[in-house]
């Protein structure tokens, strides 16, 4: 077992161990994520005995719920979105240390509550003063809910006390600054874990891997091989129930300031010291500060925005975004976005990064691609139409895997040449490789182990980063100039044009 006050790194990508005995305390324990995500990544988590038998949970929240009718929630969670309980007897003993203590996240008393109530678990449960804060509520209380558990002095301990930060950490580079102001006067970094759920994703965790862990592929990863990278986040769903959370988030703060910029860090940094979280983290920081969009004088042709229109999904038709219940029918809220960055380093100096990522899209599909030079062509010009360039491509998901696309000539006399794709699948493993997320990135935090977490100075470049069209974007605009693009449809004309003017394409997932 590893204890709190160990050094827990290196946990991450290497062994399989248990954590301490502790208490995770979720607020916000009523809503969604609770039911859908923790408590089945959690049971899971038990059931492979990754979890002691001491673990405990204790929801928090304002309704007057009894342990027994939140228990009652949590298992119907586990039955709707995982396997299911299965065994009784092991649904049994998880339950029994499932608690609920109902409170106010501004209500200094409910603290105090909570604080003797976490203290009688220790004596029941053998918890021994271990702890995980975790902030399942809503973002505009998450300062609040800091705050209060520095004032109850529930964070005091560095080595026995940590704090989980849903995502979005703050909503421009001020809020963000202010909100680790806020962490930084109550814990130490060593106790935060802001979470951005892609790096929980297997595919993201093994692009590390491919490109540290391989002699053939990081001589050729910078810009003497490597025309340009794009990275696409393509969702086929809507806004679905969450006009209350999107329309005051768009698709730049939903997924391209953390989720994209994740994998465009992994993507660009340079090989860590070693595989300590802050090595990683490091570096990963330093890619995104050598970062800038690559025109801001003249936006458009760097940064474009764009919003789905009524349209056909599955033979389905669906409405426009701002047809959606709940949706200002005048909403200026990107669905869609789509960016070109450079990076000022001896890498990439030259290289443009495209990301794209938006909602009500032809397909789901999340894919890193590396499109290489273009070769002389001296050799084949007669079957230089059809020679394409080579593109090693990084499938997050679904279909998780890596392929490498290359020419070769066609069977017969003529010399003509076609593209054929070598491909590896994760499928081929017969494993899942993306189990949810929260699995992995609850047991990290348990241990200690921050890699898959990011660090406050690198959230404040990534928002950093975005900063020159979030203040062009957040100004008062006319809803007729946001470019539109059909649901169902890969992306508005203007952002064909983004990367159209440099001559390329986006590529056709
Ligand atoms: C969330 C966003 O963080 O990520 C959602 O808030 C989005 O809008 C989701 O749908 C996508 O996650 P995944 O794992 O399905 O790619």
């Amino acid at each position: 077992m590893v204890t709190l006050l160990e050094n827990p790194l290196r946990v991450g990508l290497q062994q399989q161990r248990v954590p301490e005995p502790q208490i995770l305390v979720i607020f916000g324990a009523s809503g969604d994520l609770t039911q859908r995500k923790l408590v089945p990544a959690l049971y899971k988590l038990r059931r492979e005995r990754r979890l002691p038998p001491e673990f405990t949970i204790v929801g928090v929240a304002r309704r007057e719920w009894s342990h027994d009718y939140f228990r009652e929630q949590m298992r119907e969670g586990i039955e709707q979105f995982s396997d299911g309980v299965g065994s009784e007897d092991l649904w049994q003993e998880f339950s029994q240390g499932i608690f609920y203590c109902p409170g106010d996240i501004d209500n200094p008393e409910s603290y105090q509550k909570l604080k003797n109530f976490l203290a009688e678990l220790d004596e029941k449960r053998g918890t021994r003063g271990n702890r995980v804060f975790y902030l399942s509520v809503s973002p505009k209380f998450f300062a609040e809910a800091i705050q209060q558990l520095g004032k109850a002095e529930m964070l005091k301990d560095p080595l026995k006390t940590r704090l989980m930060i849903e995502k979005p950490f703050g909503r421009d580079l001020g809020t963000a600054r202010s909100l680790n102001r806020v962490v930084q006067q109550v814990c130490k970094e060593e106790q935060v874990y802001r979470i951005d759920h892609y790096l929980g994703k297997e595919t993201v965790q093994n692009l590390l891997v491919f490109r540290f862990g391989n002699a053939i592929f990081e001589p050729l990863w910078n810009r003497q091989f490597v025309d340009h990278v794009q990275i696409t986040v393509a969702e086929t769903v809507g806004v679905e129930d969450r006009a209350g959370y999107y329309e005051s988030s768009g698709a730049l703060r939903d997924m391209l300031q953390n989720h994209l910029m994740q994998l465009f860090a992994f993507t660009a940094m340079e090989a860590p010291n070693s595989l300590d979280a802050d090595s990683i983290r490091t570096e990963k920081m330093k890619a995104i500060q050598a970062t800038r969009l690559a025109d801001i004088q003249n936006l458009e042709r760097a940064a474009v925005r764009g919003q789905y229109s009524a349209g056909w999904m599955k033979g389905k038709r669906v409405p426009g975004y701002r047809e959606e219940p709940g949706v200002n029918p005048q909403s200026t809220t990107p669905t869609f976005v789509a960016m070109k960055f450079l990076i000022d380093n001896w890498r990439w100096k030259g290289v443009p990064f495209y990301l794209r990522t938006g909602k009500r899209l032809p397909k789901k599909v999340s894919e890193i691609s590396i499109h290489f030079r273009e070769v002389p062509n001296l050799l084949f010009q007669s079957a230089a139409q059809q020679m394409n360039a080579n593109i090693l491509a990084l499938r997050i998901q679904p279909n998780e895997g890596i392929s490498l696309r290359f020419e070769v000539k066609m069977p017969g006399g003529t010399l003509r040449t076609r593209s054929v794709d070598m491909d590896f699948t994760y499928g081929s493993f017969g494993l899942q490789a993306t189990s949810d997320a929260y699995d992995r990135l609850l047991l990290d935090c348990m241990m200690g182990d921050q890699t898959l977490f990011t660090r406050a100075d690198e959230v404040e470049a990534a928002w950093q980063l975005v900063t020159p069209a979030l203040s062009v974007w957040d100004s008062p605009t006319d809803p007729a100039t946001i470019p539109q693009y059909e649901a169902g449809t890969w992306e508005p004309t203007e952002a064909e044009l983004l990367i159209d003017r440099d001559g390329r394409r986006w590529r056709r997932l």
